[in-house]
């Protein structure tokens, strides 16, 4: 197309693309430029705006790297993270929410019933349930990865006071597909703001607080994969977590015991003091198609 204007633009987009475009990667861009086309000319953006976004996602590369990666933090807190989750989450499974940046591979194996809380300071948990099908059986061959913050809102990757893979953990189910482990109450805290989403944040008048959330990937053979976190019901940004990762199916909560209870303390190595909470959570996965 020659003479391209503003209502031509998009199709002539989509003329330019190669006949052998791979149709599923033609369809997406097609739709993506659809709309992108159609939000310029709605909101009528302005150059000095244009500027400011091309300014933000540069400032994005500018300060990403290994251990940072603000292009996922601006999908992260603009809810297209949590959006794809929930796109692709089947209705038969525990919800998904967002993985977040702070997940490592090889955490230590620790067995069904261990202790995660060693020498941690906060409130004592055991937190526990099944991992189950969408018929309710236990499914035995379940793994799970779980990983929190201590006490102070911190991972251990980004605390220097904490041992290394503390408050981590790979666990493998058994045949009852029960899962437990004895640990800390995690605590809320805030996503990175200071770079350009932290920015954004503040033109916006919004804060980067995260409700405390245990994280889990569960995974077994013939299921899929569930990437997931669990939130307190009392925690105070439970109604406004900065990243949408709330889901109603995945609020628990912490039941407050004073005395030991001898079926409590059958199911954990670690010695119960009082008081200690109990987080109980069944984690339903769905079959592979
Ligand atoms: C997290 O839960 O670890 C997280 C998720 C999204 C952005 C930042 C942190
Ligand atoms: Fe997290």
């Amino acid at each position: 197309m020659r003479s391209v204007d503003k209502d031509t633009i998009t199709e002539a987009f989509l003329g330019y693309c190669h006949a052998d475009t791979d149709p599923r990667l033609r369809f997406v861009l097609e739709r993506l430029v659809h709309h992108l086309h159609d939000f310029t000319k709605e909101v009528g953006l302005t150059h000095e705006e244009w500027r400011k976004a091309i300014g933000l996602l540069t400032g994005a590369g500018e300060i990403s790297g290994p251990e940072r990666n603000e292009f996922v933090l601006f999908s992260d807190v603009l809810g297209l993270s949590s959006l794809v989750d929930m796109v692709n989450s089947p209705d038969d499974a525990t919800p998904s929410s967002v993985l977040g940046p702070f997940h490592i591979l090889g955490a230590p194996d620790l067995p069904v019933g261990g202790d995660l809380r060693k020498d941690n300071a906060g409130a004592p948990v055991i937190v526990r349930g099944r991992i189950i099908d969408s018929t309710g059986a236990p499914i035995s061959t379940a793994e799970m990865e779980i990983w929190q913050t201590a006490d102070n809102g911190l991972y251990s990757n980004q605390d220097p006071a904490q041992p290394d893979y503390n408050l981590r953990a790979h666990m493998t189910v058994g045949a009852d597909g029960v899962y437990a482990f004895t640990t800390v109450r995690p605590a809320p805290y805030t996503v990175p703001d200071d770079g350009p989403v932290g920015e954004l944040l503040q033109a916006t008048g919004r804060h980067p607080w995260r409700p405390s959330h245990f994280h889990f990937i569960v995974t077994a053979d013939g299921y899929r994969n569930l990437v997931t976190e669990l939130f307190p019901d009392d925690d105070p940004y439970l109604d406004q977590d900065a990243v949408f990762g709330v889901r109603e199916g995945l609020i628990v909560h912490y039941r407050r015991k004073d005395t030991i209870e001898p079926a409590d303390q059958a199911q954990v190595a670690a010695e119960l003091t009082v008081p200690y909470y109990t987080v109980d959570f069944d984690l339903q996965l769905s079959k592979t198609a």
